[in-house]
């Protein structure tokens, strides 16, 4: 029986034969940035004389079949994909080990010198994975559809402490050798590392943070709901299944807000606010334990599977600590990001779909605010269709029969017509939802009293030049986002002005308020209490893609591509390559130049 389907962003044939469990044995040499070590693996074979392995930018030297040398061959390369590893095996083989080093093309790495870090006295590493970046770092079968446990031993400098998603040391050791155990299978996407001078700062007994030494009493008073979240989370979809869950707080060049890997999210340092306003990151990624990390999407296509569910059980673990009122901001915010990247697409409604068709493209394309947004969206609607004790019965069972296992969008389908809508009497526009561009009319609507008291703020003072400061003095960052990206379209410099000195946004140290006001100036020629330094420096030194795509598009947006060159070509270095990717793409450059 074919257990795989059939996907276009890996050359691995698991059908064939697959890998099943990995121990990876590699030294981290800060002064030639590579990665090189030994990836051995068990693998099941149907008779092959074959296993292909996905590998990109690598230096491949040597592979073994049961300890034998064997005769290997690298297929054509493909910008996105990299290359097929094809290795020569037996009907007895079920070991095969790959001896390889990383090189300077390596696009899952980032090197950091100790200038670009929080503490600037020892370098850094970090990985990340998803969508296909693994196999820059790894060989490996690089498709969502694979689940393999690992072990590993690394090999650091001694000062440093290596980290990985897996079970985790708490201390340096001596020698900077650190051994690793992940014996739940998982995807190859969410096999991370991290390599700095970290320390641990635990919050209960299952959880806690990493972060350089003077991050991490910020991080721990930051994140210090996260035991009640995961008690949120256990009682919304059941056990939590990963034993251990921590956060690992990144120097800022970290290119998204936070990443799913598992026993260890890995979050951007722009979440630590001060006053806890920013950590629904950590219910989004808590949130990926059930969905994405138990419930794996099968293809990239299927993207929505993961994020859609997990920005719906985010919202749910806000509402249960912190009330309706928050979990209603944080959604409306996302339905404003959701109608700013339809008008994104007016002109490729086809990327509207949830149900993806990203063949013949890099996955990294399909990964805007659709998924995540229009996702919850449905999931919401349905919600309010369906009643909430039956979609969270649904969910719960949803997520515990296929722990373990991939989902297609097809699957997905089936089983909600099955467990839920059949069995129930329900009509409801699934096929519309998943398969057709735009939003469909029977979406909810919410409402926030407390963002209509923002709007009403906005027009008085847009009328009367005036803001009667009793009015604002309790806000939240949710409140000043939206009161921020809801000025009209023809608010004045002077307008902006007098908002400027009487809140100080320019000066903003909570990294969201500044994102948008930063995103205003840009697009209303604002240029007053010296925005556009602060605005360079932001750019410089936040790797943050979405943050500083949101900003470079306005650039481009207003006709200002030669003000955002001139920032992108000092910040540029700073940056992981998918942020530096994406921003290329936007802005039309050839990564060559710079080099
Ligand atoms: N899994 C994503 C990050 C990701 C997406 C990495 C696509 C690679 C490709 C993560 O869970 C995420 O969604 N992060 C968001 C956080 C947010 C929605 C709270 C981010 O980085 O902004
Ligand atoms: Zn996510």
């Amino acid at each position: 029986m074919t257990k795989y389907v059939e996907e276009p962003h890996s050359y691995a044939q698991p059908n064939d034969a697959v890998i099943t469990h990995l121990d990876l044995d590699i030294k981290v040499d800060f002064e030639s940035k590579t990665i090189a070590g030994v990836a051995t693996y068990d693998i099941d074979t149907n008779d092959a004389s074959e296993i292909i392995l996905d590998s990109k930018y690598l230096d491949i030297e040597k592979v073994e079949a049961n300890g034998n040398a064997t005769t290997f061959s690298m297929g054509d390369f493909n910008e996105d994909l990299g290359q097929a590893l094809k290795i020569a095996i037996t009907e007895d083989t079920n070991k095969i080990s790959v001896f390889y080093k990383t090189t300077s093309q390596t696009e899952a790495v980032q090197w950091l010198a100790p200038q670009q870090t929080l503490d600037k006295e020892q370098p850094f590493l970090f990985t990340q994975g998803q969508a296909i970046l693994t196999r820059s770092w790894i060989p490996i079968q690089d498709s969502p559809q694979i689940r393999i446990t690992y072990d590993a031993t690394v090999k650091v400098p001694n000062n440093l402490m290596a980290v990985m998603s897996a079970e985790n040391p708490k201390q340096k050791t001596e020698d900077g050798v650190y051994q690793f155990k992940m014996k739940q299978p998982i995807p190859p996407y969410l096999i991370a590392l991290a390599v700095g001078d970290l320390e641990y700062k635990p919050i209960s007994d299952r959880t806690g943070v990493y972060a350089e030494k003077s991050m991490v009493d910020k991080a721990q008073e930051e994140f210090s709901d996260m035991e009640k979240m995961v008690a949120a989370a256990e009682k919304l979809y059941g056990d939590y299944a990963w034993e251990q869950f921590d956060v690992i707080v990144l120097p800022p060049s970290f290119p998204f807000g936070g990443m799913e890997n598992p026993r260890l999210t890995f979050a951007t340092p722009t979440v630590i606010a001060g006053d806890k306003s920013l950590t629904s990151l950590v219910a989004h990624e808590l949130a990926h334990s059930w969905s994405g990390n138990l419930v794996t999407n099968a293809t990239w296509d299927d993207f929505w599977l993961n994020e859609g569910f997990t920005v719906y059980f985010e919202n749910r673990i806000m509402e249960a600590l912190y009330g309706k009122d928050r979990a209603n901001m944080i959604a409306l915010i996302g339905r404003q990001d959701l109608a700013d990247e339809i008008e994104n697409f007016k002109d490729a409604p086809e990327m509207t779909r949830l149900k993806l068709d990203l063949e013949g493209k890099n996955p990294d394309d399909g990964m805007n605010s659709i998924a995540y947004d229009k996702g919850f969206l449905f999931l919401r609607t349905l919600e309010e269709k369906v009643g909430r004790d039956k979609l969270d019965s649904f969910l719960k069972a949803y997520f515990s029969k296929n722990a373990f296992k991939t989902m297609t969008t097809e699957k997905f389908v089936d089983y909600l017509n099955l467990n839920l809508l059949e069995p129930n009497n329900i009509d409801f526009n699934v096929e519309e939802w998943i398969y057709e561009p735009g939003i469909p009319d029977n979406q909810v609507v919410i409402v926030s009293d407390k963002f209509e008291q923002t709007e009403t703020v906005l027009n008085t003072f847009l009328d009367s030049k005036s803001i009667d400061a009793s009015k604002t003095k309790d806000w939240t960052t949710d409140e000043w986002v939206h009161f921020i990206r809801n000025f009209p379209e023809s608010i004045s410099t002077e307008d902006l002005q007098r908002l400027d000195n009487a809140f100080d946004f320019t000066n903003a140290s909570n990294s969201h308020i500044a994102m948008v006001w930063y995103e205003q100036a840009i697009n209303h020629d604002y240029h007053g209490n010296d925005v556009d330094a602060k605005i360079e420096d932001f750019l410089t030194h936040v790797g943050r893609r979405w943050y500083v795509a949101t900003l470079y598009k306005a650039f481009e947006r207003n006709d200002k591509t030669e003000a955002a060159l001139a920032i992108y070509k000092k910040a540029r270095p700073n940056y992981h390559s998918v942020t530096a990717n994406t921003i290329d793409d936007l802005l039309g450059f050839e990564a060559e130049e710079f080099e």
